[in-house]
């Protein structure tokens, strides 16, 4: 082992010795080959003679001619620098550069978005339920109170499988199938993808997402959905934004509002908005208080239970909250666009 040490500290002088001489390619190479040579380098023999170490010796002794194998090909490469003829180093290291980033996956903007509107609703005592995306015609409509041909289903244009099988159109469906099942009270967010014939435009998709919500109790009341809905609204944008609800209808509500935001991006000064369109508003959720009817389809009694009840989209919401004047960027998977909200 002695032996060893003191060979490579020989060779390690010989080679320093020797690269001070190297001036031109030429020698350069006659270095290279005198160590690094197939046949007769230096090192090929250390490795060779490695053989013969007794086995208690092998590992330190590999440890020590790799070393100097690592200690004659550095001093090659930084060799290699100077006699280049421009100057620089053949195989440039520039050890100040930046590493490469390697980039794993990270949650879709949407769906941090929904963790975000979830967790409100979860802190106020709700729980998630989910349903089918392929719904009859029953669930999406009639049992919400869509008489069968009433006009007011031409505002939900629908995509049909066959007659009686559709692409649910909205979240709503859920409420029914909860409600078959759960004797209130019940206190329940439903998120999920929903399906509309639409051409896409900025504002406007085929697929979106949706975050229904019910509740269902003795003495539920519109209080309840107002004050319920203005401190989601307020802890999802902030305290200081403005609400509104409008009167609208539903079929399944009534009374029944559509609940506003003041436009974040242009706080409603911006004729031209391309976000609020100048109104200086923006329409993010419908909702009502469940009507009697739909309790009665699901053998609830309306005379002792009273229910409310929304729909939000989280598209056009998230939209609004992070500034974006395109939805079809959240479906469009380009990265630089993704890279923007949480992925590294
Ligand atoms: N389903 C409605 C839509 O897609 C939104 C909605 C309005 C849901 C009122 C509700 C509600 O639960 O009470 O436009």
């Amino acid at each position: 082992m002695a032996d060893l040490k003191d060979r490579i500290e020989g060779l390690r002088k010989a080679f320093e010795a020797e690269a001070l001489k190297v001036g031109d390619a030429k020698s350069l190479e006659e270095l290279r080959t005198a160590f690094l040579g197939r046949k007769k380098g230096h090192v090929t023999l250390l490795f060779e003679d490695l053989k013969t170490v007794p086995a208690e010796d092998k590992r330190e002794a590999g440890r020590q001619v790799n070393a100097f194998k690592t200690f004659v090909q550095d001093g090659l490469l930084a060799l290699e620098g100077k006699v280049r003829s421009d100057g620089r180093p053949a195989r440039a290291m520039d050890l100040t550069l930046p590493g490469r980033k390697k980039y794993v996956g990270a949650p879709h903007p949407l769906v941090l978005f929904q963790q975000e509107i979830e967790n409100i609703f979860l802190g106020m005592g709700f729980a998630i339920e989910e349903g089918p995306e392929i719904e009859t015609d029953y669930y999406n409509f009639e049992a919400l109170n869509f008489p069968p041909h009433h006009p007011a289903r031409d505002s939900w244009d629908t995509l049909y499988i066959k007659d009686d099988l559709l692409l649910r159109t909205h979240t709503s469906p859920v409420q029914i199938r909860v409600m078959e099942k759960k004797k209130p009270p019940i206190r329940i967010i439903i998120p999920g993808r929903v399906f509309r014939r639409e051409t896409p435009d900025p504002t406007h998709l085929p697929m979106f997402m949706q975050v229904e919500g019910l509740v269902v109790d003795e003495g539920a009341t519109f209080a309840h959905l107002k004050g319920t809905l203005e401190y989601f609204i307020r802890a999802l944008f902030g305290e200081k934004i403005k609400v509104r609800f409008r009167p609208s209808f539903f079929p399944f509500t009534e009374p029944s509002a559509e609940v506003d935001i003041e436009c974040i991006v242009c706080d409603g000064k911006d004729p031209s908005c391309r976000v609020c369109g100048g109104t200086g508003w923006k329409e993010i959720l419908g909702s009502g208080m469940v009507n009697p009817q739909v309790l009665k389809n699901v053998n609830i009694d309306p005379e002792k239970y009273s229910g409310w009840a929304f729909g939000l989209g989280i598209d056009r919401t998230a939209m609004f909250a992070y500034g974006i004047t395109e939805m079809r960027h959240f479906y469009e998977n380009d990265l630089r666009f993704l890279r923007q909200f949480g992925a590294k």
